[in-house]
This record gives structure tokens, sequence and C-alpha cells, in this order.
């Protein structure tokens, strides 16, 4: 008698458990995509793709190594140690210019999640999208976590819960990691990155929702008959109606849209947290021989060819994307990426016929 009395209050505290266990599990999963940052849709298509990209250059470029584009000397390192110092030292000059609009106020109040930490090579680095975050992330793994990627299916999700501060991101001890640490940035040309934001999330459909507003609210009527894809002038206009003027990060912060193409100094509130090497993606051969060397990272040879160079296509077809716009418009956009140009010498030139 006794038995059978305890035993379904048994139950049910079990099943008590398991239901609070699924709330914590599916509050936590919330918080997850809150802090993920990133299109619910996106994320299966585009991390697999990446991968598969990735895995797919390999095998067709077995043979090719760094080496044939870059015979690293003492000089060479020398001849970069300076390279970094006058890119954070233009950077610095537009911070100084920027003043209070150019700075989160404190370092605990930036975006401190666009950050990955590396500490057993006392490394930060703050991932632009769209400029070769996947094979960099790779590259951190490999080094501090290995194996661990290999069994994931979401790399960005797995680097984000690994690559940061034992400690959580805004705790005084990674607060101060982040004075110590070497501080790395990614960057490329501002417009080849858009053109490669439209290439890769308009065209092909990563965005349903954006692309039937884009198409709705920009297609003229003569055009009607063109589907349902923005064409790229469609997108730019889209861009500048909703990008701020204003240089401050604040305004850009307010009416940010998404995040591949977020603003390189807001994004990585460039001028809070002091950036000593700045890698940018036209000098990547050079950029990953030092960063490789430097911090003694795990980067087989194999992939150094994944980075795409200045020369690689995809930066000319930018440029003829741009070249086919209104001047007018392309001036608009720069104007509101203009903080990005300035800050990591880039010129508009190319991109007006
Ligand atoms: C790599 O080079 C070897 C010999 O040089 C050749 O036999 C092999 O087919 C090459 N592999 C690829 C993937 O090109
Ligand atoms: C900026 O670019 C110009 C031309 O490419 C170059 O000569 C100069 O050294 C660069 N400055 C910095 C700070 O990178
Ligand atoms: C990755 O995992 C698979 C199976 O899980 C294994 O066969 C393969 O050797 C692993 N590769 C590396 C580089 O660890
Ligand atoms: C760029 O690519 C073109 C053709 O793809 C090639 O002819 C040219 O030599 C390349 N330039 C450089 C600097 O590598």
């Amino acid at each position: 008698m006794k038995m059978l009395h305890r035993l379904p209050k048994k139950l049910l505290c079990r099943s008590f458990k398991q239901v609070i266990f699924i709330i914590a599990i599916i509050y936590f999963a919330h918080l997850n995509f809150l802090m993920f940052d990133i299109y619910p849709v996106d994320i299966n298509k585009i991390i697999p793709s990446d991968r598969e990209l990735m895995i797919g250059y390999q095998a067709n470029q077995l043979n090719r190594s760094l080496d044939q584009f870059v015979i690293p000397t003492i000089t060479n390192l020398e001849d970069r140690n300076k390279v970094y110092l006058e890119r954070a030292q233009l950077v610095s000059k537009h911070c100084h210019a920027l003043g209070d609009q150019g700075s989160y106020g404190e370092l605990s109040k930036s975006p401190l999640h666009r950050l990955r930490w590396l500490t057993s090579r006392k490394l930060v680095m703050c991932f632009n999208a769209k400029v070769g975050t996947s094979s960099w992330l790779q590259y951190l793994m490999d080094t501090g976590y290995p194996g661990i990627l290999n069994a994931s299916r979401n790399w960005h999700g797995t680097a984000e819960r690994y690559l940061k501060p034992s400690t959580g991101r805004t705790s005084p001890e990674a607060i101060q990691q982040l004075q110590e640490f070497d501080r790395i940035i990614l960057v490329r040309d501002p417009f080849a990155r858009i053109a490669s934001a439209y290439r890769d999330k308009i065209r092909r459909r990563k965005m349903p929702g954006l692309n039937r507003h884009i198409v709705s609210s920009y297609r003229r009527l003569e055009d009607k008959s063109k589907g349902d894809l923005p064409t790229f002038e469609e997108f730019v206009r889209y861009l500048v109606d909703h990008t701020p003027t204003d240089d401050s990060i604040a305004e850009k912060r307010s009416h940010r849209t998404d995040r591949h193409w977020f603003h390189y100094y807001a994004n990585c509130a460039i001028c809070d947290i002091h950036y000593n090497i700045i890698a940018k993606m036209e000098t990547i051969q050079e950029d990953t021989r030092y960063i490789k060397d430097k911090f003694n990272l795990v980067i087989p040879d194999l992939t150094w060819n994944n980075h795409h160079g200045t020369n690689s296509s995809s930066e000319e077809a930018a440029v003829q994307l741009f070249r086919d716009l209104p001047g007018d418009l392309t001036k608009a956009l720069y104007i509101r990426y203009r903080m990005d140009f300035l800050m990591f010498n880039y010129t508009l030139d190319k991109y007006l016929v």
C-alpha cells in the first residue's frame, strides 16, 4: 500500500523535472539565437556551404601552397610590422577626428560578441561578415580546440561557444585581456564586400523577406517583368535609404539592417579596441603568413589559397557591378560607408568610370 502511494509521486516528480529541463533548453536556445545575431533561416544553409566550398577547393588545389606566392624572410616580417603600425596609425587618426562619435564609451559597452578569443595564443580577433571569417574560425579552432570543429555541423555557433573568455566577455579579466592581448581585425574593400553580400545573400535568395521588400519598394514600373530578384541597383538604393550619412557609430548602430553590410568600424568598436594587426583581404597571403608565424597557428598550406586576393575575379566583378550604377548612387553609398574607406585606406576611384 505504501509502495503504491509512493510511486506516482516519484513519477510526478521526475516528469516535473523533465518539464523544467525542457523549458530551460527552449530558453537557452532562444537566448543563443539572440546572441548569434544571425537570421535563423541563414544559419543552416550558409554554414555547411562555406565548409563544402572549402573542402571542394582543397580537393582541387592539393598541390598549391602559399610558398609560391610569398617567400618570408626576417626583413619581410619587419616590413610587415611597419605596415601594421601604419595601418593602425591611420585608424587612430580618424578615430581622433571622430572623437566621442566613434566610441562606445566603455569597452564593456562595445559589441564584444563580435570578437573571438584564442586565450592560449593571447589573441583576440574581430570577425566582419564576408571577410574570410569561415577560414579564420577554422584556424583558431584547429589551433586551440583541435578536433572540435570536425564533429560540428554549425561552425559559427561552435566557434562562438569556444572562442571566448572563460570568465565571460564583459568580466574584468576579459576587459584586461583586450588591452594586453594582440588584437586583430579583418577587413576588405567595403564595396567589394557589399557586392559579395549581394551575390551571396540576395542573388542566392538567403533573405527572401528582404528580397521581396526591395523588389516591392525599389522596382520601377517599366522593370516589373524582371522577376523576383532585386537588381544590384535596387539593392544599393535600399542600402542608401537605410544607412545614415552621419558617421557616428550610435547612428549607424541604431539603423543597422544586417551584419553582412554593417560598417567595420562600428561592428568592431575600432576606436575603443585598439587593433594592432589590421589584416586585409587584398594582402591576405602576407597577412596570413605573418599571423600564422607570430601566433603559431595551425593553418594547413592547402587552405591558404582559399582566401581571395585582390586579383580574384570576385573583386573585378564588384568593380563591374558598381560601374554599371549611376555615378551619383555610387557616391551616395560611399558617403554612408566613407569611414570604412578612410580608416582602412580604400578609395572610391576604381568604382567610378
Ligand atoms: C599533384 O602533383 C602530382 C605530381 O606532381 C600529380 O601526380 C598529382 O596529380 C597532383 N594532384 C593534383 C590534385 O593536381
Ligand atoms: C594607403 O595606400 C597608399 C596607396 O595604396 C599607400 O601608398 C599607403 O602607404 C597606404 N597607407 C597606409 C597607412 O596603409
Ligand atoms: C573527422 O571525423 C571523422 C569521423 O568523425 C574522421 O573519420 C576523420 O578522420 C576526422 N578528421 C580529422 C582531421 O580529425
Ligand atoms: C590577374 O589575373 C589575370 C588573369 O586572371 C592575370 O593575367 C594577371 O597576371 C593577374 N595579375 C596579377 C598581379 O597576378
